[in-house]
């Protein structure tokens, strides 16, 4: 997830307000900024890795001539943080400037395309593209305008895309297109501007028109101009006001930015389904070629390496072994070796404790690969190969859409081995793949169908002194990903076990009215997990099932039930099966009088061991 923003000014300078803009959209991505601007003739270009901050202070950011220009505030996915790889980028004969928010999927052949045609690529990024293909349009031919140009070149993109886009060719033009990543217009007497959120411009003018999907933007002094980027045809939206205050905008009107994140899921796991093939295929065959493999990691990320081992074990037949990365070095330190694979998990990729067990495999020469949403953060260093889960910036403390784009990820991983192990037919790779698909739906419908019930059970137990959070198999791993929530933002005491363990011990603690939260999948475990559930209802729990639509066996079992759509496979489970029991936490949090965002305590990222 990055930011875009682009002005044309009636008077004054563009650099300063695409700079305040760009700050505005810093939560984003911070690790790198740029700027481009035009001005008597030419284009003017500062860039770099880093925070606006600090770019600001070397490059000062306000210093470029000219009231028309775009900015990008990035949080890398194609290309580590580094300057060649900042937005803006630009075309061989630098006279067209291009800024993306997205992630283009047919880049490895249209960049191949444009090479073969002579053109001359600087960085490692995905948009890079955008611009020599804007560039190969207007050479081939002259007497089109920038708008032709950029509607030829986005008809050939795959993938999700918002871009500006300034040139020499029309320089008192804007022009901006829209798939999937958002983007708004902006106006006033003296301006119009275009944004990916609404705050970057906020303070300017609360007038604000949405952009849609497959739309084309002209911005110019006169105002704005929209067009279907499939018939060219014209589309009228008169702007609307917005009435947010600033600090709500940056939430896009969520209350915080846990609920803003839980509910971006279905859009970042549609990013992890546009990963790079490569390596993907690469870090399989790590996978493959291991005598052991470790899932290393910490809290979250842990309870996805734990999932992850069942999806490993189900699917490719590979046994993995998850390990809490405090604990590594204890339990492996002594006998990991040259044959061992370390998979470490870690959204921030700067976790102390997973680090450190990376750094023990790595001195007995074990192979180390990375899973991470911070592309150019240790981990991504001191592995071998790394996949970047591209869920964007995660505000809110509490791992939400990193979580379940983590479980996609790996997910994915075991796919390919349990393919290129021959353990799966092609039939049952295709089923499966056409799960994965419908996974950012089944998300969002239950987001929207099952919200205001979760908002009532949180209210209902939200005095509850602990829970119990109870799965079997894969299960088991979204169980305690559930607890987890609960007690770190809603400082609610609570226990999760695999559901047979209940028996061995836990099942003592159970009373009347003893709240106890069940995730029954109609998977192979179903039968065996009524019996649990009877089990405690036999000592006078109060059942919470998060169920399979339409499951009325154990509807009739349950006090309180959220139902998760049909047709989920039981290794894809956790990741629909997770998203109602964040929203209870997230709604019980909010019932207790605490912020979900800045959990006491805890820290986004735990750099110390
Ligand atoms: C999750 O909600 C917590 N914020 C925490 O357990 C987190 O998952 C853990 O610290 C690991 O972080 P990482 O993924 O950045 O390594």
């Amino acid at each position: 997830m990055c930011g875009i923003f682009g002005c044309v000014l009636k008077n004054g300078n563009a650099a300063p307000i695409i700079h305040a803009a760009l700050k505005r959209l810093e939560y984003r991505g911070y690790d790198s900024v740029g700027e481009a601007t035009f001005y008597d003739g030419r284009l003017y270009i500062k860039k770099d890795q880093g925070k606006i901050d600090e770019v600001h202070k070397i490059h000062n950011l306000d210093d470029l001539p000219g009231n028309l220009g775009i900015g990008h505030t990035r949080w890398a996915t194609h290309g580590a943080p580094l300057e060649v790889n900042a937005h803006p980028h630009v075309d061989c004969s630098s006279n067209i400037a291009v800024v993306h928010n997205g992630i283009i999927e047919n880049f490895v052949e249209l960049k191949l395309e444009l090479e073969n045609l002579g053109h001359v690529f600087k960085s490692k990024t995905d948009t890079e593209v955008i611009v020599h293909l804007i560039e190969e349009n207007l050479k081939a031919d002259p007497s089109s305008s920038l708008a032709d140009a950029v509607l030829k070149t986005v008809r050939r993109l795959d993938g999700s895309y918002a871009i500006a886009v300034i040139s020499t060719k029309q320089p008192d033009k804007i022009l901006c297109a829209r798939n999937e990543s958002p983007l708004v217009i902006g106006i006033n007497e003296n301006a119009v501007y275009c944004a990916s959120d609404i705050p970057a411009f906020l303070p300017l003018t609360n007038r604000a028109v949405i952009v849609e999907d497959g739309e084309l933007v002209v911005l110019s002094r006169e105002g704005f101009k929209i067009s279907k980027i499939a018939d060219s045809a014209v589309v009228v939206r008169e702007p609307e006001l917005i009435d947010w205050a600033p600090e709500m905008a940056v939430k896009e009107g969520y209350p915080y930015f846990m609920l803003k994140e839980i509910h971006e899921q279905p859009a970042c796991l549609r990013n992890t389904l546009r990963l790079q093939d490569h390596y993907l295929d690469l870090m399989a065959t790590f996978l493959d070629r291991a005598r052991e493999v470790f899932l290393v990691a910490c809290g979250s990320s842990y309870h996805a390496c734990l999932a992850a081992s069942y999806i490993f074990s189900k699917l490719a037949f590979l046994a993995t072994y998850p390990v809490i990365g405090s604990e590594f070095v204890e339990q492996h330190g002594k006998s990991v070796n040259i044959e061992s694979t370390i998979l470490a998990v870690s959204q921030s990729g700067e976790t102390a404790d997973t680090l450190a067990s990376v750094s023990g495999a790595r001195e007995r020469a074990a192979t180390v690969l990375g899973l991470t949403n911070a592309i150019g953060s240790t981990l991504t260093r001191v592995s071998r190969v790394y996949i970047g889960q591209q869920s964007g910036p995660e505000i809110g403390v509490a791992a939400t859409k990193t979580f379940t784009s983590q479980l996609s990820v790996l997910a994915q991983l075991a796919l390919r081995l349990a393919k290129k192990r021959g353990k799966i037919s092609q039939d049952e790779m295709d089923f499966i793949a056409e799960k994965f698909d419908k996974l950012p739906d089944t998300v969002e419908t239950i987001i929207q169908t099952q919200e205001e019930k979760i908002k009532r059970i949180a209210k209902k137990y939200k005095d509850a002194k602990t829970f119990f959070f109870l799965g079997r198999g894969v299960s088991a791993a979204t169980a305690y990903e559930g607890r987890l929530k609960l007690m770190e933002i809603a400082y609610v005491p609570s226990m999760a076990f695999p559901a047979g363990e209940s028996k061995h011990g836990p099942i003592s603690l159970v009373e009347h009215g003893f709240p106890v939260v069940f995730i029954c999948p109609k998977d192979g475990t179903h039968r065996t997990l009524i019996g649990n559930i009877m089990e405690m209802k036999a000592r006078g729990a109060s059942i919470i099932a998060v169920i399979e639509e339409g499951d009325e066996e154990i509807k009739k079992l349950a006090e309180d039930y959220v139902e998760v759509p049909k047709g989920v496979p039981e290794v894809l489970s956790p990741i629909p099966f997770i998203v109602p029991l964040q929203l209870l936490a997230y709604y019980i949090a909010i019932e207790r009088g605490h912020n979900p965002d800045t959990p006491r305590n805890l820290a986004k990222s735990v750099t110390v061991k």
